[in-house]
């Protein structure tokens, strides 16, 4: 039997936690161990965007049989918070600024900094989610800086060419590349299968 795919998920207080949902959902619909440590400012967007109390594993899973792990962004003693905690890969879904900014300076006061860091010493995949815009000069470095270390920044930033119908075709558009990104399956719909018919770019007029 094989083991089951082990992912870490780390929302922070950036825009977008229908992203950090739609994330955990489809990852425990896929079998996956999900890890999820929240930060204050995550857990106020959980509040302000989804009107959720706390953090509800169940209402972020879609069901109640989760498994989702809960860890405390204070304990940094925590079993994500060491190399030796074996996983395929870290998502901090939505990335704010300041989390941005303490990965790529390597600052790691709360647990989901340091398994960030972690993540990337270890040479494993950690992906960005980032929300903010514009993006700064300082924004722009601190993407350079973790791109450089190893990370995939995947900014919140969903494509139209598949003509959403909704908010959710949009939340499905950022989170099957995610997904893609930590090599989970999914049937979300996001895959460009095929040009436009009947479009000449040559015939502009
Ligand atoms: C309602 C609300 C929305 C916010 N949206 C963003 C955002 O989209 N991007 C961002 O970088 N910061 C945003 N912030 C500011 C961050 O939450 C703030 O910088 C905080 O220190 C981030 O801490 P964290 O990275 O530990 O979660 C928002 C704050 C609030 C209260």
């Amino acid at each position: 039997m094989s083991t089951p795919q082990r992912i870490i998920v780390g929302i922070t207080g950036a825009s977008g936690a229908a992203y950090a949902q739609r994330t955990i959902a489809c990852l425990v619909e896929a079998g996956v161990e999900v890890h999820l440590v929240v930060s204050p400012l995550g857990q106020r967007l959980l509040h302000d965007e989804l009107g959720m109390e706390g953090v509800d594993l169940a209402a972020l899973a879609g069901r109640e049989d989760h498994g989702v792990v809960l860890h405390h962004y204070r304990d940094v003693g925590a079993s994500i918070a060491s190399g030796s905690f074996k996983h395929d890969g870290m998502i901090v879904v939505p990335c704010s600024n300041n989390s941005l900014a303490s990965i790529a300076t390597g600052v790691s006061n709360n647990l989901l900094h340091r398994a960030a860091n972690v993540t990337l010493k270890e040479r494993r995949r950690l992906v960005l989610c980032h929300r903010e815009t514009p993006l700064g000069l300082i924004e722009v470095r601190n993407m350079a800086a973790v791109t450089e270390a190893g990370a995939v920044v995947c900014p919140a930033n969903p494509g139209f060419y598949m003509l959403p119908e909704s908010v959710d075709d949009l939340v499905d558009m950022v989170v099957g590349r995610l997904l893609d990104l930590v090599g989970v399956p999914h049937a979300l719909r996001t895959r460009w299968a095929q040009s436009p018919a009947n479009f000449r770019g040559d015939e502009n007029k």
